[in-house]
């Protein structure tokens, strides 16, 4: 039944990706959100929610904005929690005079798992190439994290019958030159643009066929060991109530959820979206 928890103890089913072998992966991309008081809170929150039992199946990372992340990586640590700490951007550098940047080395430092590169949000207003997320998503690498890649097309190049065309572009621009072994550890995110922050969720359909697009163009460039081990996840609009679904589909390994993702109520039912499937 939707939108209610079945009773506690039931086994969960293994769907979508679980019989893939991926182990799905629900980020939390807070954004420019809470500051990190807030963050403390809504992070404690979120353990409180979860269960151990939660994380036996499924991969959990919290993106909070650089202010917050020694303050979640110390909550984190010190009650033992499995949210994995991930970050929403980084510099291509290690170091050096690039005044209010913050490079890979430091998140590697602050115990940080995930870093999100090329997010929409930082292509569209901060002009960021396929190049320029190439070269953080190598610095995330260097470092011994896991880049979170994002792609995704516009409305208006979704409605030119684009959209197949432009993310193949992104992921070939952003994985230009990685080795096959590399490209099967890393995480690409789909997020239509027309999708974040609208409340227009791409339906499980259309999310399908473009995640499984980007799994072959993966096998064409990187080979099928690569491409089978990639995990990808749908984002945009992603909410408690649609997350059983999106995550129904066989090529959807997980969620990069913006806006429920600020309120621990609404992530952990994301984070436990197999025991609201239908
Ligand atoms: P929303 O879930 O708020 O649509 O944001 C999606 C997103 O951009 C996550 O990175």
């Amino acid at each position: 039944m939707r939108g209610r928890r079945k009773s506690a103890g039931r086994e969960p089913a293994a769907t979508g990706s679980g019989s893939s072998g991926r182990t799905p992966l629900i980020s939390g991309n807070w954004k420019m959100n809470h500051n990190h008081f807030e963050a403390i809170q809504t992070i404690q929150k979120l353990a409180y929610a979860l269960n151990r039992d939660d994380y036996r199946h499924t991969d959990v990372s919290v993106h909070p904005p650089f202010t917050d992340l020694r303050s979640v990586q110390t909550v984190l640590q010190a009650d033992d929690i499995p949210i994995a700490l991930g970050a929403q951007d980084c510099h291509t550098a290690d170091s050096g005079a690039f005044t209010g940047e913050v490079s890979a080395a430091m998140l590697a430092k602050l115990d940080v798992t995930y870093v999100i590169v090329g997010h929409s949000e930082r292509r569209a207003l901060f002009g960021e190439s396929d190049e320029l997320v190439n070269a953080k998503a190598r610095a995330v690498l260097r470092h011994g994290m896991v880049p979170i890649v994002c792609v995704g097309e516009t409305v208006d190049q979704r409605r030119a019958g684009q959209a197949h065309d432009v993310v193949a572009g992104q992921l070939a621009g952003s994985l230009d030159g990685l080795d096959a072994a590399v490209v099967g550890t890393l995480v690409v995110a789909y997020e239509p643009v027309w999708a974040i922050g609208t409340g227009e969720t791409a339906t499980p359909a259309d999310a399908q066929d473009m995640c499984a697009h980007v799994r072959s163009q993966a096998a064409d460039r990187w080979g099928s060991d690569a491409a089978s081990a990639l995990r990808i996840q749908y984002g945009g609009s992603v909410k408690p109530s649609n997350a059983p679904d999106l995550m129904e589909q066989p090529d959807i390994d997980g969620a990069l959820v913006g806006g429920a993702s600020l309120a621990a109520a609404d992530f952990s039912r994301i984070v436990n979206y197999r025991l609201y499937a239908a």
